[in-house]
């Protein structure tokens, strides 16, 4: 039995990782994580016996690990204390810059960090597959569509920017140099642009169409989440897989090579 901590419980995918955990017998509730001084606002929208906290040293305590999908700022400012604390992180949060992923990794040297921008288990196949799949289609024009709901704070998607990177490595074209976000005014395409555009309307949990094509075909290969709860049960997974494991910068290549070797 692993005791999970939930930080940003409030939010979308806390709330849906609470419902999963709710229905998983092999993980525990230790206690959800809102913004300080927001304890007694939120608590009237949880059933009785889900335990909030506004300070994480005290749900530390009674976690194994703590699952946190919140806000960049907010994750550095957690992951910093868990590292203190001695408490292994599982973050899904995008929207990360450079710097920010670098302390993650830093702080992993202290406490076993489990980092993903996609914890679904389609999209983590797709990065898998897409190096050999651009390859074979060398000089074939790239572009990445993703689409989401109107509340979310990052454009692209952390996913969308995974995306970009697994290509650009594939083809060996940096995406510093590569990368057009969206196109306006005159912008005809010009050779080796990897485009990388992102709607955002209604309700929508997630999806990603990446575009390969030439003068004579095109090749649309898409993922469509079609809720957060295929998130949710990613990131239970990795809270699993996190509990027992020593200081280091895990992903989701990491977790499914683990249960895949059983
Ligand atoms: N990796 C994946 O598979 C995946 C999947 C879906 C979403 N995401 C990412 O997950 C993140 C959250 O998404 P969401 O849709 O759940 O957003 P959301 O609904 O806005 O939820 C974020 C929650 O974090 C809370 N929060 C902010 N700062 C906090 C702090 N210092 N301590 C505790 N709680 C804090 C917010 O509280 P307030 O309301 O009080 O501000 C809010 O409840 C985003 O970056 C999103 O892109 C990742």
């Amino acid at each position: 039995m692993v005791r999970i901590g939930i930080a940003g419980i409030g939010g979308r995918m806390g709330r849906e990782i609470l419902a999963v955990l709710q229905s998983d017998p092999e993980s525990q509730l230790a206690g959800g994580l809102v913004r300080p001084g927001r304890v007694a606002e939120l608590a009237e929208s949880f059933d009785r016996g889900i335990d909030l906290y506004d300070a994480l040293p005290a749900l530390a305590e009674r976690a194994d690990v703590l699952v946190e999908f919140t806000t960049p700022d907010a994750t550095l400012a957690i992951a910093r204390e868990c590292a203190s604390l001695g408490c292994p992180l599982v973050s899904g949060t995008t929207g990360l810059i450079a710097e920010q992923l670098a302390e993650l990794q830093e702080l992993a040297t202290r406490i076993p960090v489990f980092y993903s921008r996609n914890m679904s288990v389609g999209i983590n196949a797709l990065l898998a597959c897409l190096p050999s799949l651009v390859q074979a289609l060398d000089g074939y024009d790239v572009e990445i569509v993703e689409t989401h709901h109107r509340h979310k704070a990052d454009a692209p998607s952390g996913t969308a920017l995974a995306l970009a990177e697994a290509i650009s490595t594939a083809v060996r074209r940096p995406l510093e140099h590569h990368a057009v976000y969206g196109r306006h005014g005159v912008a005809p395409r010009q050779a080796g642009d990897i485009g990388i555009h992102a709607l955002r309307a209604g309700g929508n949990a997630g999806e990603h169409t990446i575009v390969l094509a030439d003068d004579g075909e095109e090749i649309r290969v898409s993922h469509r989440a079609y809720g957060r709860r295929t998130f949710a049960i990613g990131a239970l997974r990795a809270a699993r897989f996190l509990a027992a494991r020593p200081p280091e910068f895990y992903a989701m290549p990491d977790l499914l090579a683990s249960e895949s070797r059983g």
